[in-house]
């Protein structure tokens, strides 16, 4: 087998995070601005291309390939590259193979999605109250999403629900959400808002530390930690009362980049070494011209300049660290 990826920090690369596309039947407000624009088709990897590079890191290693977006689930061509991608389970070479998805087309999808191997999902759900819901999503409907996720559940899957926590719009919903998602037998990780993108007049207001959030439920709630790492960002721990597994995932006060195992790759196949920097490579460009071989070639060069840290700051002068939109990246 190849050497594995390895930076000069000495942390081995086995998570890649895939974008199949930037699009998304949502437009959560800390995600997208109100009239985001989308890439031209053109420019959106092929299917084919999502495939071949995607296994060229699995070949270099990687033991999980979660997809991403924008929303994974409006990639036309989806079902197809995840059926394709499901040989590294068979093979062995892949451990995990899963996205996060807003649940929107999860009940149409659940079913298949387990049957390529797919074991779990993550959804994101950051409010149960509708209006809450359809303000922050700027129109979903959060009985779709609720559907997705049963469906989701009915099909076998294990659901991970992901919350950003935002000071106005969601603070006083986020017991209420634990407790639904741990009644439901789901696990659920809180989020700090990251600076991505274009940054709304309100994005500074809305920043809720997790520390806060934390003392808070301590106040209604033991937490015990768990020394559970899933190889992810979160921090977690057990409610007593509810018996749930509860995720913290702080970038902003208390960053994991130390432990970080993972590269992401945008629907346009650049080559991201840290989801809050700007350094890329090209990958599509090196498959057009030489092929996998100038892939691995790229990929091995930019690891070796992988930063250490992320750049996202708070504060008052806080400005973007990086102008590409999460939904290019994939959260
Ligand atoms: P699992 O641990 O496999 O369940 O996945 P995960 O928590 O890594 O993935 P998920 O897609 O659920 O991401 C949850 C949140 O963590 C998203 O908002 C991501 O933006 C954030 N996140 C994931 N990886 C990183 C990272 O490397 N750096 C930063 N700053 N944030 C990350
Ligand atoms: N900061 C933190 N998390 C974000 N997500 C999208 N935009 C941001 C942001 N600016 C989350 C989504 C989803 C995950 C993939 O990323 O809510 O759960
Ligand atoms: Fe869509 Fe996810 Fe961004 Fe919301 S956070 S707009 S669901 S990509």
């Amino acid at each position: 087998a190849a050497e594995p990826l390895v930076d000069p920090l000495g942390r081995v690369i086995r998570y890649v995070r895939i974008s199949v596309t930037d699009r998304c039947d949502l437009r959560c407000t800390y995600c997208m601005a109100e009239r985001q624009t989308f890439l031209p088709r053109e420019d959106l990897l092929s299917i084919e291309d999502l495939d071949r590079l995607a296994s060229v890191f699995v070949g270099l290693g990687a033991r999980r390939l979660r997809l991403t977006g924008g929303e994974p689930l409006v990639r036309k061509g989806f079902m197809d590259l995840v059926a394709r991608l499901s040989r590294h389970l068979a093979s062995g070479a892949l451990d995990e193979l899963t996205l996060t998805t807003n649940g929107m087309r999860l009940a149409e999808h659940a079913e298949a999605l387990a049957g390529h191997g797919v074991r779990r999902v993550n959804v994101s759900l950051d409010t149960l109250e509708p209006e809450t819901y359809r303000r922050l999503t700027r129109g979903g409907d959060v009985s779709r999403a609720l559907e997705g996720i049963a469906a989701a559940k009915a099909a076998g899957l294990a659901v991970k629900i992901n919350a950003v926590a935002l000071a106005r719009d969601n603070a006083a919903d986020l017991p209420g959400l634990i407790e639904w998602a741990h009644g439901e037998g789901h696990e659920i990780s809180l989020i700090e808002a990251m600076p991505m993108g274009e940054i709304g007049a309100d994005r500074e207001a809305q920043f809720l530390s997790l520390g806060d959030v934390r003392r808070g439920l301590e106040a209604r709630w033991t937490l015990t930690p768990m020394v559970k790492r899933t190889g992810g960002p979160a921090r977690y721990v057990r409610v007593e009362e509810t018996g749930g597994t509860l995720g913290f995932i702080t970038p902003m006060t208390h960053n994991f980049c130390g432990d970080c195992n993972r590269v992401r790759m945008t629907c346009t196949g650049r080559l991201y070494l840290c989801l809050g920097q700007d350094d890329h490579a090209d990958l599509a460009g090196a498959l057009a011209e030489g092929g996998e071989a100038a892939v691995e070639a790229a990929i091995r060069a930019a690891v070796a300049r992988k930063p250490g840290a992320h750049d996202f700051r708070i504060g008052p002068d806080a400005v973007p660290a990086v102008a590409r939109p999460m939904s290019l990246t994939g959260g």
